[in-house]
């Protein structure tokens, strides 16, 4: 059973009080309804104070007629910058701890077809958390001076909270949005709840309809790197195969049958990388990409996906260097290892080094990491030119020369 939280407003900490008391005071002034919605609100209720007490924060307000109105008072009462989206009747301010507050004007939606824009109405809260993905997301608290921390609640939340069940406000909402199956995933696997049964079938025949093939590669892309940086990730993973999700994405495409093995690997790659590699720059998501692909699948997921081009570069090359390490002897001079590697970008190294069977491959490629690729050539071009060597492949081949003896020379 879910421990939930009474009296919420004793939980919230008192950096966020103060923008929910001034936004809160500043609607009450101009006589509009004020509140908080979503995620904040269930992790209040749940009491996972952490999500709000470490890093940043999402904040949605909710504000029955003219949100803009409020934030742009409340950018000045903070003197933060704002953005505004005057057709859409919402905007966005940043504070100085980094709290990325939005302001939404309450409001109803409606989907032409599945995974399109909605169609926005300007109407009541009631409407609004009626819009929403699941009962969870659609608990609204007031922020008014004179009811605040009052729980307004038209859609079951509070009870899913207690069951610890994710469910959805309508049939049609996995149609509407399908992004909805990968959020309802990662709500699951984060508090341990369970998709409700009605909406396990739900998913499965949006699925079976091919509702995915309505939502842009882009949009898949940024679900799956949300997943990435829960901390139960993988267990969402191994839940979205359950659902057969991935090739419902792209057809073959199949968790690897050692995943958790890999997946675990590369974690601690992750690990391993900030610690002795910490002034490189390693896109940690790269990594986790190259956990979920292999060989047969990379080209179609990148192209499905739009991954850009650097990303898919750092992909391809993980099967090369596969190939490429089978040329590597057991006794081959460092220099050899330089020349082989020396092209390949660090997250596939790493990811590599992490996930290779080979034992003394693994130890040629970390011998590569840490000593070889930071050797500083004893001669350089500028030195040869000063010694009137004219530029050409014979300079390269001299200047290649001498780093391979100083590189080869380490192993004594
Ligand atoms: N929402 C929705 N449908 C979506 C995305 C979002 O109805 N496809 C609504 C939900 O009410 C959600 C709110 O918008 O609570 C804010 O969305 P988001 O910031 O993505 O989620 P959080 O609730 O903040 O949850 P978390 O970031 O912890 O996943």
């Amino acid at each position: 059973m879910v421990s939930i939280v009474k009296n919420i407003a004793l939980n919230i900490p008192d950096r966020l009080l103060t923008y929910l008391r001034q936004i809160g005071s500043v609607s009450n002034q101009r006589s509009v309804k004020a509140y908080t919605v979503g995620g904040v609100v269930r992790d209040l209720i749940l009491s996972n104070e952490c999500q709000i007490k470490d890093g940043t924060l999402d904040l949605d307000i909710v504000i029955e007629n003219n949100a803009i109105g409020v934030a742009q008072k409340i950018a000045d009462d903070f003197t933060t910058s704002i953005n505004i989206h005057k057709q859409f009747g919402t905007a966005k301010i940043i504070t100085k701890e980094d709290f990325r507050i939005d302001f939404v004007t309450a409001r109803s939606e409606t989907y032409q077809t599945s995974g399109a824009l909605p169609s926005v109405t300007f109407n009541s809260i009631k409407e609004d958390l009626y819009r929403r993905d699941f009962s969870i997301n659609a608990i609204a608290m007031s922020i008014l001076p004179t009811d605040f921390g009052n729980l307004l609640d038209y859609t079951g939340g509070l009870i899913d909270l207690k069951n610890a069940s994710v469910r959805t406000l309508h049939n049609q909402s996995y149609r509407d949005d399908p992004t909805r199956i990968f959020r309802a995933i990662r709500y699951e696997q984060r508090y341990n709840f369970r998709i409700s049964q009605t909406d396990q079938g739900l998913i499965q025949n949006s699925i079976n309809q091919n509702h995915l093939d309505n939502i842009s590669g882009q949009r898949i892309r940024k679900e799956f790197n949300r997943i990435f940086s829960e901390e139960f990730a993988q267990k969402s993973f191994h839940r979205m195969e359950d659902f057969v999700l991935f090739s419902a994405i792209v057809p073959c495409w199949n968790l690897p049958q050692d995943f958790s093995q890999i997946w675990k690997n590369t974690l601690q790659a992750i690990d391993w990388s900030k610690q002795y590699l910490p002034n490189e720059q390693i896109d940690q998501n790269t990594m986790l990409w190259m956990a979920l692909l292999d060989k047969k699948t990379t080209k179609t997921v990148s192209h499905r996906l739009k991954f850009e081009k650097r990303l898919q570069e750092k992909l391809n090359a993980k099967s090369r260097l596969i190939t490429d390490l089978k040329k590597l002897s057991y006794s081959a001079k460092p220099s050899h290892v330089y020349q082989l590697l020396n092209s390949y970008p660090l997250e596939t190294l790493i990811f590599s080094f992490w996930n290779h069977e080979h034992h003394w491959q693994k130890e040629q490629i970390r011998n590569y990491l840490l000593t070889l690729r930071h050797v500083q050539p004893k001669i350089t071009g500028k030195d040869l030119l000063k010694q009137g060597h004219i530029p050409g492949p014979e300079m390269a081949d001299t200047l290649w020369n001498s780093l391979a003896r100083q590189l080869d020379e380490l192993k004594r």
